[in-house]
């Protein structure tokens, strides 16, 4: 069975998804800050340099994929969710990728069904994909207010979702796939830490498929469509941003594609 490198495996939808892999018999290596097989913290530089050598040491024959689910959800610093949600997301890949090629392997990204919603600040998600400078992304985001923190979440991954979008042929050109999933609200430690306003307040639009349950979607289901991409039966699937939300984003944008 296959290799599989996930990122922020030890809880929510990351631990669900390394769940299901094993579950199908492969092996799977969890970079997680907290109990991980490999421990790092993955908003810094060294944490990502030292993710990077420790996959290079264990599998130098190559991987057979890479789940990039890492990420802070709105509550954090503006500065840690661009580091983490956006940067140390494509470093990750970009620094695998080699090892990926070898075994002509896949990656997906956790995205956000956020990032159609109108919070999303076009001139960060330009900055973030266009220059590429990271000094000044991070730089960006220290002048940011906390308020401002739903916008620097759904843009760090409108932006990640575009460059998915934009390297994806040619990773594809090396036998590659590279796609992404876009889940809508999911009970984890991280929608668990919410108050009952927020929650409420994020449930005034409902999740179609929960309707007048007030409920989020579960971890599973997420995972279900991560490992799904991630999966040979994918094979045909290069490029895309897989909602998993429930319909929400058919039902705030259904004459759009
Ligand atoms: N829960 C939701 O409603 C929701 C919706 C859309 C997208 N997402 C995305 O799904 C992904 C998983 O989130 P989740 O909801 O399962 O939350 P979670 O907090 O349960 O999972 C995040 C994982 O990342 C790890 N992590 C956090 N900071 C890290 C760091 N600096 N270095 C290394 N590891 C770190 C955590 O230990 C944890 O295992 C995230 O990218 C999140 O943005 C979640």
């Amino acid at each position: 069975m296959g290799v599989y490198v996930i990122t922020g495996g030890t809880t929510g939808i990351g631990a669900a998804t390394r769940l299901l892999l094993e579950d199908w018999g492969h092996e799977v290596f969890n970079i997680d800050y907290k109990g991980g097989d490999f421990q790092a913290d993955l908003s810094c530089e060294e944490g990502v340099r030292a993710a990077l050598k420790a996959v290079e040491e264990r599998y130098p024959d190559g991987i057979d994929g890479l789940i990039s689910n890492a990420g802070v959800g709105p509550t954090a610093p503006p500065e840690t969710i661009f580091a983490l949600n956006f940067y140390a997301g494509i470093e990750i890949a970009e620094g695998l990728r080699p090892l990926l090629k070898k075994k002509k392997g896949c990656c997906v990204m956790t995205s956000s069904n956020s990032i159609t919603n109108d919070t999303v600040r076009m001139d960060w998600v330009e900055l973030l994909t266009n220059l590429r400078n990271k000094e000044r992304g991070l730089e960006l985001a220290r002048m940011i207010p906390r308020e401002q923190a739903a916008s620097v979440y759904s843009s760090s991954k409108r932006a990640l979702a575009r460059w998915v979008r934009r390297v994806s042929p040619a990773w594809a050109v090396d036998g590659m796939r590279i796609n992404a999933v876009a889940p809508g609200n999911t009970s984890t430690p991280m929608t668990r830490g919410m108050t009952e306003e927020q929650r409420n307040f994020a449930l005034m639009i409902p999740i179609p498929t929960r309707y007048g349950t007030k409920e989020f979607l579960e971890a599973e289901e997420i995972a279900n469509a991560i490992a799904f991409l991630a999966s040979r039966r994918a094979s045909g699937i290069n490029g895309v941003v897989l909602f998993v939300d429930g319909g929400i984003d058919a039902l705030m944008r259904s004459e759009r594609l």
